[in-house]
């Protein structure tokens, strides 16, 4: 053949590996409004920087008049590109192609491009559209899944991983992004469930849709299991470049620095009202954290979920800081199983990537009750504590209103190395609320006095002048400056400049045994 035509036989045959399993099925996919596995890589990364890896592949399957079916790239598109020019890898599930069903090359694939995501330190992509293991190929299937879980479990920690689901994701498949850092799903399109409505309702007789089994409603606001919620697939592919822009490439670099233009010395008047006079009357603490941060900009994760605590990234002067803060406007901000679920989580992602930590505090405790005890609010808020405890990332606490019993512990104090540790005045540090403290060590004088209400008012004032206040633990160095609201962000900054060079390690050991 003459070179002239070798060329042609390559041209012609990447020009069909583009089309996937042909325009047919990519007028199906367009018509259910997603886009192909090709076309969310080019949405994803820079224009043009896309380099596919391992083309030609396809399956070896001939079971099933296999041999005869055979598409070039099989079932999942692999390779690397650039995010604002920061190196990513990428897979993408094309379900053009045997409804992107995974069997035996298309795992070998995804690892390939795994493995050079963790040689090369760059974050790994994957973007998830599958019918599941490739029925044709049998166990294949099932040992092609596990290579993957085993390379995200190894890979935990290493380079950030992040999960776009954008169809169907069912079955012991939904455990790779499981296993990843963050899960985005699409309303409407996409779906995780481990089994799904037709086995349900066979074994407990419930009946449940596709959609409230395992829709991206579903899974943001009553499961935790996704992180982020897209109105389309553009969106969410938006909301991966966003989310890498605050992340290292891997866990040997700092979070890139991005001057955002905003005053690092800017004051915020407005915080020094925020708080109500009331103490048990709520505030947005959205509010506080949209007038501190980079230009309002606040990058939030499980909004629906666990709404009484807020976590989410931005940036302090051009810094990448995640943000944990309790929300008053919810539940009082009080901290309860799903809350340090959730929290503990984002802590120990910040810390394996080198992303420093600011915890806004105001949270009564822990939430009582006889459902969060019986379903292990111990080990759970255990959670939130060791998480922090072994942080060793710069940590920054401010404390706005309330800080009560193990929840002061827990949540970043002095004790547990906070690096900086500031209250506003407002701020009230005690063992107990007022009301609760006065009943216990005063029930005696309160049961003999004349008027025992009147008694009772006057000793709450009294243990309010005393102990609620930001005073007490000034006075000890737990908390190591009383600051002006409005002055927030400039000590924010200034500390994160001060801790930049921090040294903090733990002893050495194979890996601790975090209450799970
Ligand atoms: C091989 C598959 C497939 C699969 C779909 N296809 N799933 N091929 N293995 N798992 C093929 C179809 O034959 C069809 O091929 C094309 O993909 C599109 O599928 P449709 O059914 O036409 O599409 P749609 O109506 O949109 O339905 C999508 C679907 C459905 C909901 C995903 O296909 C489905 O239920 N598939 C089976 C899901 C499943 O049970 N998977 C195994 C789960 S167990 P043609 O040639 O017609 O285009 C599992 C275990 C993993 O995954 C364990 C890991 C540890």
């Amino acid at each position: 053949m003459a070179t002239n035509a070798k060329i042609e036989l390559l041209r012609k045959l990447k020009a069909q590996a583009q089309l996937g399993g042909g325009q047919e099925r990519i007028d199906a996919q367009h018509a259910k409004g997603k886009l192909t596995a090709r076309e969310r890589i080019q949405a994803l990364l820079d224009k043009g920087s896309f380099r596919e890896i391992d083309m030609f592949v396809t399956h070896r399957t001939t079971d099933f008049n296999m041999a005869d079916k055979k598409f070039l790239s099989d079932s999942v598109v692999t390779g690397y590109g650039t995010i604002d020019g920061r190196l990513v890898y990428v897979f993408s599930q094309d379900f053009t192609v045997f409804g992107g069903s995974l069997g035996e090359v298309h795992s070998e694939k995804i690892c390939k491009i795994m493995d050079m995501a963790v040689q090369n330190g760059a974050p790994l992509i994957g973007i998830n559209d599958s019918g599941g293991a490739r029925i044709q190929e049998g166990v294949v299937s099932l040992g092609g899944y596990a290579d993957i879980f085993l390379r995200n479990t190894l890979a935990s920690g290493v380079i950030p991983q992040i999960s776009a689901i954008m169809g169907p994701c069912a079955g012991g498949a939904v455990y790779s992004p499981a296993l990843t850092d963050f899960i985005i799903m699409v309303k409407k399109s996409s779906h995780m469930f481990i089994t799904g409505p037709d086995v349900i309702k066979a074994v407990t007789r419930e009946e449940v849709s596709f959609e409230d089994l395992g829709g991206a409603d579903t899974h943001s606001s009553k499961s935790g299991v996704c992180h982020l919620v897209a109105d389309d697939g553009e969106e969410a592919l938006e909301m991966v470049r966003t989310m890498v822009s605050y992340m290292p490439s891997n866990n040997m670099e700092d979070p890139p620095f991005v001057d955002s233009g905003d005053d690092p010395c800017r004051q915020e008047d407005r915080l020094n009202e925020i708080i109500p006079d009331d103490p048990g009357k709520p505030y947005d603490m959205k509010e506080v954290i949209h007038l501190i941060v980079d230009n309002g900009d606040f990058f939030e994760i499980q909004e629906n979920y666990a709404r009484n605590i807020i976590i989410g990234f931005a940036r302090f002067g051009g810094f990448s800081v995640g943000i944990v803060a309790n929300q008053p406007a919810i539940l009082a901000g009080v901290l309860d199983i799903n809350a340090s679920v959730k929290s503990a989580r984002f802590v120990r992602f910040c810390d394996a990537f080198n992303i420093p930590l600011l915890i806004l505090q105001d949270v009564p405790g822990f939430l009582p009750g006889v459902d969060q005890e019986h379903n292990g609010i111990i080990i759970h808020g255990a959670k939130l504590l060791y998480s922090l405890c072994e942080a060793t990332v710069p940590k920054i606490t401010v404390i706005t209103r309330k800080s009560y019993g193990g929840a002061y512990c827990v949540l970043n104090s002095k004790h547990i190395r906070g690096d900086a540790n500031f209250a506003w005045p407002s701020a009230e540090i005690a063992v107990m609320g007022p009301e609760g403290a006065v009943n216990i060590i005063f029930r005696k004088e309160i049961g003999e006095a004349e008027d025992g209400a009147a008694k009772r008012v006057e000793l709450i004032q009294l243990y309010k002048d005393k102990f609620a206040n930001p005073y007490c633990a000034a006075a000890r160095g737990y908390i190591d400056d009383v600051i002006e609201p409005s002055e927030t962000r400039s000590r924010i900054i200034d500390c994160l400049k001060m801790l930049q060079n921090k040294r903090a390690s733990n002893p050495p050991k194979k890996h601790g045994n975090i209450p799970l």
